[in-house]
C-alpha cells in the first residue's frame, strides 16, 4: 500500500461524519489505549488468504456472498444467533456453487457489525428529542437520555464479543465434517474509527492490517473522497469495499477507485452496488463501463437490500423480495451483456425465524403485526426468503457467470 501521509490516525485530520461526540474525552482515551494494547483480533495470514480468495473473484474464478444482520447487537450475542448466520451463509454459498460450478467464498456481517450510520442524527417521540441509535458499539436503543448518550466503554464490550464470535468462526473451520466447513470470513462497516484505528497492527514488513475484520467497507453515507472514512480505509492491507448508491457518477467512482486502490491490486477493492430496483438499469451501466474501461481487476457485488427499503403504514421498515430479485436480475443482465464477472451478492439476513421482509409466504400485514419483527435496524431476509431469492435467480446467475468467465479469464 502507498503509505504516503497515511497513518492509522490520519483520518482525524479529515471531516468524519456519523461519529459520536463523547462527553468524557479522558475516558475515551483510556478505552482507546486499552484497545491499542489488546491483542489484535485477526491474524495477518488470514487477511492475506481472503485477499487471495477475492483476487480469484476479481479474475472470474470464484464468486463471493456476504451476509448477516444489518446490526449485530449485544442482546443477540449467543450461540444460536451466530451459528444461524454461519449456517445460512454456508447454505447460500453451497446453492450458488451448485448453480454455477464455481467456488463461492463467504463473508459474514459478523464480529464487529455494531456501528450504524443514520439518516437523522436525532429521533423525536412524543416531543422528546434524543440522539438516534448508532449501533450497540455507540449507544443503547432504549429511548431515554442515558441509554442514547454515546458511551465509549461500549467499544471494549464490542471487542470482547467480536473476539468470541471470531472464535466461533474458527471452530467452524476446523470441524471440516460439517456442511458449512468453508472458511467464513468476518466483515463489517468500518464506521466507528476510534475503535478501528485502535485495532490496526503493523506487520514486521511495515504493512498495516486492520485486525477487527478480514474485510471492512465504507458506507454510502460516509464515502466522501476527502473525508475520514475513506482516508482510514485507503492505507489498509485488508481487502475493502465501498457502497455505491444511486447518486454516484462515473467520475466519483473512478476517484474512489484511485484513492482506495492506488496500486491496482487485483481483488483489493469491492464495489457494492446498492442502487434500487427502479434505478439500477439507468445508473449501473455507465458506472460499470467506466470501471471496465479503467481495466483494474475489482470485485463487483449487488446489495439489493439498501435501495429497496420502504416504510409500511404502521411505521415498520420492510423490503419486498420481488423488488430485491428485480434489482439483482437487472444487475446480472447488465453484467452478462458486457461479459463482466458479476462477483456476488450482499444480503441482510438471519438464520432466525423472523418476519421482517415481504415474500415467500410473508405478507405486508404479517410484517406489520408480527412479534417476530426483531431487527435492531433494517429488515432481514429469513432462511426461506434467502432460498427463494437464489431459486428465482438461479438461471440468471448461471447465464451471467458463463458470459462473464470468458472476459475475466482472457484478461487474467
Ligand atoms: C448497511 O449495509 O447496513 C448500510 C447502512 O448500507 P449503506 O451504507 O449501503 O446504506
Ligand atoms: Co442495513
Amino acid at each position: 500500500m502507498d503509505q504516503i501521509h497515511w497513518r492509522p490516525d490520519s483520518w482525524r485530520e479529515h471531516e468524519t461524519l456519523q461519529t459520536p461526540v463523547y462527553s468524557d474525552p479522558d475516558n475515551l482515551r483510556t478505552n482507546e489505549a486499552w484497545l491499542k494494547a489488546a491483542p489484535g483480533l485477526i491474524g495477518f495470514a488470514e487477511i492475506d488468504r481472503l485477499a487471495s480468495d477475492l483476487r480469484g473473484v476479481a479474475e472470474g474464478r470464484a464468486l463471493v456472498v456476504q451476509g448477516g444482520d444489518c446490526a449485530e447487537t449485544f442482546r443477540d450475542f449467543n450461540e444460536d444467533h451466530v451459528s444461524g448466520t454461519v449456517d445460512l451463509l454456508g447454505a447460500l454459498a453451497d446453492d450458488l456453487e451448485a448453480a454455477t460450478g464455481v467456488k463461492v467464498h463467504a463473508l459474514a456481517r459478523l464480529a464487529g457489525q455494531y456501528g450504524k450510520p443514520r439518516s437523522k442524527a436525532t429521533e423525536t417521540i412524543d416531543r422528546i428529542e434524543l440522539p438516534s441509535y448508532y449501533g450497540d458499539i455507540v449507544n443503547d436503543p432504549r429511548f431515554d437520555a442515558s441509554s442514547r448518550a454515546p458511551d465509549c466503554e461500549r467499544m471494549r464490550t464490542a471487542y470482547l464479543y467480536a473476539a468470541a464470535t471470531l472464535n466461533r468462526l474458527h471452530s467452524n473451520e476446523i470441524s471440516a465434517c460439517t456442511a458449512s466447513s468453508r472458511p467464513i470470513y468476518a466483515s463489517h462497516e468500518a464506521l466507528l474509527l476510534n475503535y478501528e484505528e485502535a485495532l490496526v497492527r503493523r506487520a514486521p514488513d511495515g504493512r498495516s492490517y486492520l485486525t477487527s475484520g478480514h474485510f471492512v467497507w465504507v458506507g454510502e453515507r460516509t464515502r466522501g473522497i476527502d473525508e475520514g472514512h475513506v482516508e482510514f480505509l485507503r492505507g489498509l492491507e485488508n481487502p475493502i469495499g465501498v457502497k455505491i448508491g444511486p447518486s454516484t457518477d462515473p467520475e466519483t467512482l473512478l476517484g474512489l477507485m484511485n484513492v482506495l486502490d492506488p496500486e491496482r491490486i487485483p481483488g483489493h477493492l469491492t464495489l457494492i452496488a446498492r442502487l434500487g430496483a427502479d434505478k439500477v438499469a439507468e445508473v449501473l451501466p455507465p458506472l460499470l463501463d467506466a470501471a471496465l474501461a479503467d481495466g483494474r481487476k475489482l470485485v463487483w457485488m449487488s446489495d439489493p437490500m439498501h435501495g429497496n427499503t420502504e416504510a409500511l403504514p404502521g411505521g415498520r421498515k420492510t423490503r419486498r423480495l420481488e423488488r430485491l430479485v428485480d434489482e439483482a436480475r437487472t444487475y446480472l443482465t447488465i453484467h452478462r451483456e458486457r461479459g463482466s464477472w458479476p462477483g456476488g451478492f450482499h444480503l441482510e439476513m438471519t438464520g432466525e425465524a423472523v418476519c421482517e421482509c415481504v415474500g415467500a409466504g410473508v405478507t405486508a400485514a404479517d410484517v406489520e403485526t408480527s412479534d417476530r419483527y426483531l431487527t435492531a435496524c433494517d429488515p432481514r431476509l429469513n432462511a426461506d426468503q434467502v432460498g427463494a431469492f437464489v431459486r428465482a435467480l438461479r438461471g440468471d446467475i448461471e447465464a451471467a457467470s458463463v458470459a462473464g468467465s470468458f472476459r475475466a479469464r482472457t484478461a487474467a
